[in-house]
């Protein structure tokens, strides 16, 4: 991705003027006009939009999803908390700082300055975590941003953000049994998630996971009755099952039955433990018992040794470091420990896991940090220290398919969407078919990482 547009000062003379792409005198990626408004997200809760026109033609929108399970670490999603309208969860005031405030001062600029840009909304905000114009705001602006960008070089938004001869697209880490934050039910997990590595190709990994995500229909009904596959917020099935392990034994009954095997198909769960965490008597609530943090760790390992667990995210509370590294040293051989709470996506909370070793993969959301040149960083950060990256979604999602993109442009391990069902989704799992499709042979799959 272009940081700044590159002026080329090579051209001295009048008759060899560069009309480049990045030239100074191509002004078709600047902006004529910002305008964001009020929409609803998958849980028909207020989210933010914006639209960005380019001088060029081109334009650009980025809508903004919303975390149920959010980590206290995130920044901050400006709510209006005027309880009686839309219970308190409007976001007029955030729209009203991009038409007000951020719109006229990115008039006239670039949309190929994605930093530049990012980082002028930042010192506008003037907060270390965004809570003066929202981060909600502020990420609709940078999306849209990028997208009007891709859009004015024709050029899909993948390709945009990073430029290269082939592309690895990512495992679809599917949600298939919702717990915890996302479902009525009492499982404390709150993700149980089917990985298909073993495909050739990612339209094939899907594929297996959406016949896995059918047979376990049928295996849900056939236990536990017709309501047990209503769905929580993810699409993933909500039965109201109690303990970890009948989840797990569900799922690995409806891989079989659709005919797989568990070295095609890994198990992940999302713990999402700070959800069932008390910080008073640091004791987690699990499965009927209070545990501390070492029997938690030691109940983690009974079920990664009797499952076949690729990869286990926030096993610990948001701020447990040292739990989460004493838990990747044991694991992390056969185990992908994924820190989502713990790092909020933040380039400094990553730094200091990187340091003390607390994880060996990280889930990357946009809307925790709240500008797409933030989430850049983050994900070469991890990159770099060869942590295993997971591109995700929020449990209230909306129909833009920019982390379809992102995924691919930085060439994640996976990309976390949800169930393959309920159309926010799919939006993700169906954009990335697209891509495929695009990209043809020039696409790999990231299943051969981890067979
Ligand atoms: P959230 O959950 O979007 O509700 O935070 C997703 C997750 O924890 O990964
Ligand atoms: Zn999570």
């Amino acid at each position: 991705m272009p940081k700044t547009s590159k002026r080329n000062r090579k051209s001295t003379t009048a008759t060899s003027v560069d009309l480049s792409e990045d030239s100074e005198f191509d002004t078709s990626a600047t902006i004529l006009r910002v305008n964001s408004r009020q929409v609803l997200d998958s849980r028909g809760n207020p989210t933010v939009e914006t639209d960005i026109w380019l001088r060029g033609g081109a334009t650009g929108r980025g809508t903004v999803p919303s975390g149920a399970s959010t980590g206290v670490h995130e920044a901050l999603e400006l709510r209006d908390e005027k309880r009686s309208v839309y219970g308190g969860k409007g976001v007029l005031k955030a729209v009203a700082n991009v038409n007000k405030q951020i719109g006229p001062k990115l008039l006239g600029r670039s949309t190929l300055e994605q930093e530049a840009l990012d980082i002028l909304m930042l010192k506008l905000d003037g907060t270390r975590n965004k809570s003066n114009l929202g981060a909600n705001a502020i990420l609709s602006v940078s999306m849209a941003v990028a997208r009007a960008a891709a859009a004015s070089r024709s050029v899909p938004l993948y390709k945009y953000l990073i430029k290269r001869k082939k592309y690895r697209l990512p495992i679809p880490m599917m949600n298939v049994i919702n717990g915890g934050k996302h479902a009525g039910n009492n499982l404390a997990i709150q993700e149980f998630l089917i990985e298909p590595i073993g495909a050739k190709t990612y339209v094939e990994g899907l594929r297996l996971g959406v016949e896995v995500y059918h047979a376990l229909k049928n295996i849900l009904k056939e236990k536990y009755g017709n309501s047990s596959t209503n769905v929580g917020d993810e699409g993933g099935y909500a039965p109201p099952l109690e303990k970890t392990t009948d989840a797990l034994d569900a799922i690995l009954l409806a891989i079989k039955n659709a005919g797989y095997d568990e070295s095609q198909i890994k198990l992940g769960l999302d713990a999402a433990s700070s959800s069932f965490y008390d910080p008073k008597t640091l004791l987690y609530q699990i499965d009927g018992r209070s545990m501390s943090s070492t029997e938690l760790a030691d109940y983690y390992d009974s079920l990664v040794t009797a499952y076949p667990i690729l990869t286990l995210e926030d096993p610990f509370s948001e701020d447990a470091f040292e739990d989460h590294a004493k838990m990747t040293a044991k694991l992390g051989k056969s185990v992908k420990i994924i820190g989502d709470d713990l790092y909020v996506t933040n380039p400094e909370r990553i730094r200091k896991g990187i340091e003390l070793k607390a994880t060996n993969a990280v889930l990357i959301k946009l809307n925790q940090i709240g500008s797409v040149s933030e989430t850049l960083e983050a994900i070469k950060l991890s990159k770099d220290a060869r942590m295993a990256v997971a591109v995700s979604h929020r449990s209230g999602e909306t129909e833009d398919t920019f982390i379809s993109h992102l995924a691919t442009a930085v060439e994640s391990h996976f990309i976390k969407a949800g169930a393959p069902a309920r159309g926010e989704r799919t939006a993700k799992y169906n954009e990335l078919i697209r891509i495929s499709e695009e990209l043809g042979h020039e696409a790999s799959y990231a299943g051969s990482n981890f067979a």
